[in-house]
């Protein structure tokens, strides 16, 4: 585990100096559970104190020269959890985007949703779909949540469109390369993460942005997500800049 080295997130860091920073930072925001757990409170107070974290990770991006942000909020596995718990997060998706739409939008931040629509309430979906259209314009900072996302499921969508479009003759199936499927994904606006961060201490990437993350920096970290802070991710931002991305070459040649 590297220990964050970062004390002071305003200050500028190296990497922004150098342009060695990641471009795209994907988080898998986990351990709001065992956060609220270790309180003796219910999971739920967990996930409002983790929502509530986001903002100012956010807001951290610009000075970290960090343009893309994309988050975890909910998975296509996270369905299996209590009712309670599914209705509770629910709520707390809408009652995020209705509180902080306004400021997303004053702030210069971009929002797009990842992930299967279908599954979601209308309302909800609703909400989404404005919260794009209202922050279209903005450019500083690009947020990407993923609400019942999975990267297997993203893929299987994919395949099927293009599928559709091979059948009505809109696509040859002979030119159909990497650079094809990417197209169908649902991130085929954004480039793919420098570096994926995930909290509270697994190791694992539990189906997020599996096809995107071929050559991304991982990076797992104890912290729970509700104790992730600015100065933890600039740490974090600091150490990606000194690791060596080979993408399968020889370093120097
Ligand atoms: C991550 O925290 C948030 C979601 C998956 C929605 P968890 O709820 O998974 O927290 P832990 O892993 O149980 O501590
Ligand atoms: C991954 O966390 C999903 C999100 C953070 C939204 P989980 O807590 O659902 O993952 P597992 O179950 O530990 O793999
Ligand atoms: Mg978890």
């Amino acid at each position: 585990m590297n220990k964050p080295t970062g004390s002071n997130a305003d200050a500028t860091p190296a990497s922004v100096a150098t342009g060695n920073g990641p471009r795209h930072v994907a988080i898998i925001m986990d351990g709001n559970g065992r956060w609220a757990q270790q309180r003796g409170r219910p999971r739920l107070f967990g996930h409002h104190a983790g929502a509530k974290r986001v903002r100012e990770i956010v807001e951290a991006c610009p000075s970290l020269g960090v343009e893309y942000l994309t988050i975890f909020a909910f998975s296509t596995e996270n369905w299996k959890r209590t009712q309670s718990e599914v209705a509770g997060l629910m709520s707390l998706f809408r009652r995020y985007i209705t509180s902080q739409a306004r400021d997303l939008k004053k702030n210069g931040v971009r929002v797009r949703f990842i992930g299967d629509r279908v599954r979601l309430e209308k309302s909800l979906i609703k909400m989404m779909d404005d919260l794009e259209e209202m922050t279209r314009d903005n450019t500083r900072v690009h947020l990407t949540v993923a609400l019942n996302y999975g990267g297997r499921d993203e893929v299987a969508r994919a395949t099927k469109r293009m599928a559709r479009d091979v059948a009505a003759g809109k696509l040859d199936a002979e030119t159909v390369d990497e650079q094809t499927l990417t197209r169908y994904l649902d991130t085929r606006l954004l480039p793919d993460p420098d570096l994926v961060i995930r909290t509270s201490g697994e190791a694992r990437i539990s189906n997020f942005l599996l096809w995107q993350s071929a050559y991304a920096e991982y990076e797992f970290i104890e912290t729970l997500w509700p104790d992730f802070s600015p100065e933890v991710f600039a740490g974090i931002v600091q150490n990606y800049a000194g690791r060596d991305r080979r993408y399968g070459g020889v370093k120097n040649a």
